[in-house]
């Protein structure tokens, strides 16, 4: 598929694993000048190097200055991002009775706070050019909140009210903002929650993993390539009249329209 960003910046949020490497993978293979990150600076650059444009860059999301660091590295490779992906760690599963106050302090600056910091950056750019993507993987809980992943559930929904207020602040700037929300795709993340689940419940990680399918209706998790083509298009020249979206890429996991 031709995207039309041949040459446009990609900043690749936590993509040195799972979702956000499949995602910096397409939009690299489409011509975009890529920035693969995340904690661990070798696998970065070593992703990037088997990329066509791309650099690697270590940088801890979470830390006060991530944001800063993570912008500033990007426009010091390339040049301020036409394109956003904001991705980051999920927070560790547990219910919502009894949730301890610090540990929603702490999930909704990984999940809202860190990335608002990193779209002040951003957006001006994006809206001074009339061009920009922001798409920011979310989660499928975000249609459905999940049992057991009270933090995710509160932060991504909040993060989802943000972005959706957001995409027609800047609509008419040419920057569109949209969400995609995974569904169970095979990744160290979903392997930590199955295992997770696993203890809870006292089954063994291949019963989680086989009920889990059962719930979807492909039968099977999905890809991150297929997650990634979703998203990709999102970050595509032809995407300029989807904003303001949540795309499901889940299997028909979420049973609601
Ligand atoms: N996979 C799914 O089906 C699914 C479903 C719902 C929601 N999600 C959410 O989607 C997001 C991505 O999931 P995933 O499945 O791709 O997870 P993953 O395979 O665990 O990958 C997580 C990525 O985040 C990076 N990361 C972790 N802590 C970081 C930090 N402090 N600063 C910067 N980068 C950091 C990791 O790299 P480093 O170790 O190098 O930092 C890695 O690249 C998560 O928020 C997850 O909860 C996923």
């Amino acid at each position: 598929m031709d995207l039309g960003i041949a040459g446009r910046t990609a900043l690749v949020c936590s993509s040195t694993g799972g979702l956000g490497r499949a995602i910096a993978e397409q939009l690299a293979a489409e011509g975009a000048r890529t920035v693969v990150c995340g904690r661990r600076e070798a696998q970065a650059k070593e992703i990037a190097a088997g990329l066509p444009s791309a650099v690697g860059v270590g940088v801890d999301l979470l830390a006060e200055d991530g944001p800063t660091k993570l912008f500033e590295a990007t426009v010091e490779a390339f040049s301020a991002p036409d394109i956003l992906v904001i991705n980051g760690p999920g927070p560790a599963p547990g219910p919502a009775a009894g949730v301890d106050v610090a540990a929603v302090d702490a999930a909704f600056d990984a999940l809202v706070r860190q990335h608002i910091r990193l779209l002040a950056y951003v957006l001006p750019v994006m809206r001074a050019r009339h061009w920009g993507r922001v798409v920011a993987v979310g989660s499928s809980g975000v249609a459905a909140p999940l049992p057991n992943l009270a933090l995710s559930n509160l932060g991504r929904a909040a993060l989802a009210g943000y972005l959706k207020t957001l995409a027609a602040e800047v609509a008419a700037d040419g920057v569109t903002v949209n969400m995609v929300l995974p569904g169970r795709i095979e990744t160290d993340r979903t392997a930590a929650v199955d295992a997770a689940n696993a203890k809870r419940t006292g089954r063994t990680l291949a019963e989680v993993r086989e009920a889990s399918a059962a719930t979807i209706p492909m039968r099977r998790y999905g890809r991150p390539a297929e997650f990634a083509a979703a998203a990709a298009f999102l970050c595509g020249a032809s995407a300029s009249y989807v904003t303001g979206t949540l795309l499901r890429c889940d299997g028909g996991l979420v049973q609601s329209l």
